[in-house]
């Protein structure tokens, strides 16, 4: 840890600790805040579909203290801030005129030393469970910025992560699957990177545990990575990740935010191959069971899944190699979207999701124009 910060950190200790005459830490003790241990912790396991994080880095003083006290020796400090409770009371004012002057010196850590950091914490075999998982939670955050994304590679980030997949604890393997989708999500740099340590199948692996945290995560790192980028979506194919979406797309007992992931990334591939016209369609998108899967979704109880379903179906009608008539009488499309359009006239009474319901519905319009159009043409 840096000289000036381990200096800084015992003087601010010391401060804390004679400030409150060595009773209980008031967490907002001389106006800043000191972390609680739940604050210290891990953050929480991520509930949300976003697999978005707030901020990167250590932007708060309260940030660096805490990373700080991490990295640093609590038998030392402790005896530190003993010894400052017996100053006198001008030697304490002289003491705070110091800690001031320090802090306001003090550099934070870059993020290029704070990734190095973590870096090297994973790849010393006696870090333990819980400052690996602290490690790669913290890379989760400094991955964010795109410039940071594409540094990792140079300090060995990406090779230190992609070993983590292999750990034996599931909750290891999770996060680092997210920094992996963090990391390459839009940048088809750090992609071909990651694409070159051959971890696509892996992480396709991973989508199939039984853990559901696992499963989204990796399936969330899947997408990052085959996102807009022909090579590994090639790769993914030949991986059958066809047939894994199609698992997922069919089974209605699989965790929602999957079958959503699962149908976003269909939706996502359709589209990429409309915009690349000079590429053969690959045989999946003609395959009548995934066709029918995404189809019988329409009919799902969850409006977003429904939503999804229905972009998805709006790009894989507009592909030259699916056929309208399997639309019709295989998948019943006809049907389902006039099924739609009762539900969500229904839904339109509702007020408080009134407009939400109505651009779904106007969605649904539009695709069944597409399908009477192809029905047209390709009669
Ligand atoms: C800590 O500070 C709060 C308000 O800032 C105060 O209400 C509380 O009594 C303090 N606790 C202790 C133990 O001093
Ligand atoms: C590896 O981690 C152990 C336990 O945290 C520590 O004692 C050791 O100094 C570390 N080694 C390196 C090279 O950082
Ligand atoms: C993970 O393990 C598999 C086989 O168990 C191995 O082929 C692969 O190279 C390992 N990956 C890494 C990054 O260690
Ligand atoms: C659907 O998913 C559940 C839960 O993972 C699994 O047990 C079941 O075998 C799957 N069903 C099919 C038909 O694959």
């Amino acid at each position: 840890m840096d000289r000036t910060l381990c200096l800084c950190l015992l003087l601010f200790t010391a401060a804390v600790a004679a400030a409150t005459g060595g009773a209980e830490h008031n967490h907002t003790s001389g106006g800043l805040l000191w972390p609680t241990a739940a604050e210290e912790s891990d953050p929480p396991p991520p509930t949300d579909d976003s697999d978005s994080d707030s901020d990167g880095g250590f932007s708060s003083l309260d940030g660096m203290l805490q990373w700080a006290i991490s990295h640093s020796d609590p038998g030392k400090l402790k005896e530190s801030a003993e010894a400052q409770q017996r100053l006198s009371a001008s030697d304490l004012q002289k003491r705070q005129i110091e800690i001031k002057e320090t802090l306001e010196k003090i550099k934070m850590p870059s993020d290029g030393e704070l990734m190095k950091i973590a870096v090297r914490d994973l790849n010393n075999v006696s870090t333990s469970l819980e400052d690996r998982h602290r490690a790669l939670q913290e890379l989760l955050e400094l991955v964010e910025p795109i410039d940071n994304a594409n540094d990792l590679n140079k300090l060995g980030g990406l090779l230190a992560v992609t070993k983590e997949l292999n750990h034996s604890d599931p909750g290891i393997r999770t996060v680092a699957a997210w920094v992996i989708g963090k990391a390459s999500q839009n940048n088809p740099n750090v992609q071909q990177q990651i694409l070159e340590f051959g971890v696509l199948s892996r992480l396709m692996k991973m989508v199939k545990s039984n853990s559901i945290e696992e499963a989204n995560k990796a399936l969330y790192a899947v997408s990052a990575l085959i996102r807009n980028n022909l090579d590994s979506q090639e790769l993914f194919y030949a991986e059958a990740g066809g047939w894994m979406l199609q698992d997922i797309l069919s089974n209605a007992s699989l965790d929602i935010r999957l079958r959503r992931k699962a149908v976003l990334l269909l939706a996502d591939l359709a589209e990429y191959q409309l915009e690349n016209v000079d590429r053969d369609e690959p045989p999946f998108f003609n395959d009548q069971d995934l066709l029918k899967s995404v189809v019988d979704l329409t009919a799902s109880t969850d409006l977003d899944l429904q939503e999804k379903a229905l972009v998805a179906i709006k790009s894989l009608l507009q592909l030259r190699t699916t056929k309208a008539w399997v639309f019709k009488d295989f998948c019943a499309l006809g049907d389902a979207l006039n099924r739609m359009r009762q539900l969500l006239h229904d839904l339109m009474v509702d007020e408080y999701q009134r407009d939400y319901v109505m651009d779904v519905e106007s969605l649904r319009v539009e695709v069944e124009h597409i399908f009477h159009r192809k029905l047209v043409k390709q009669k």
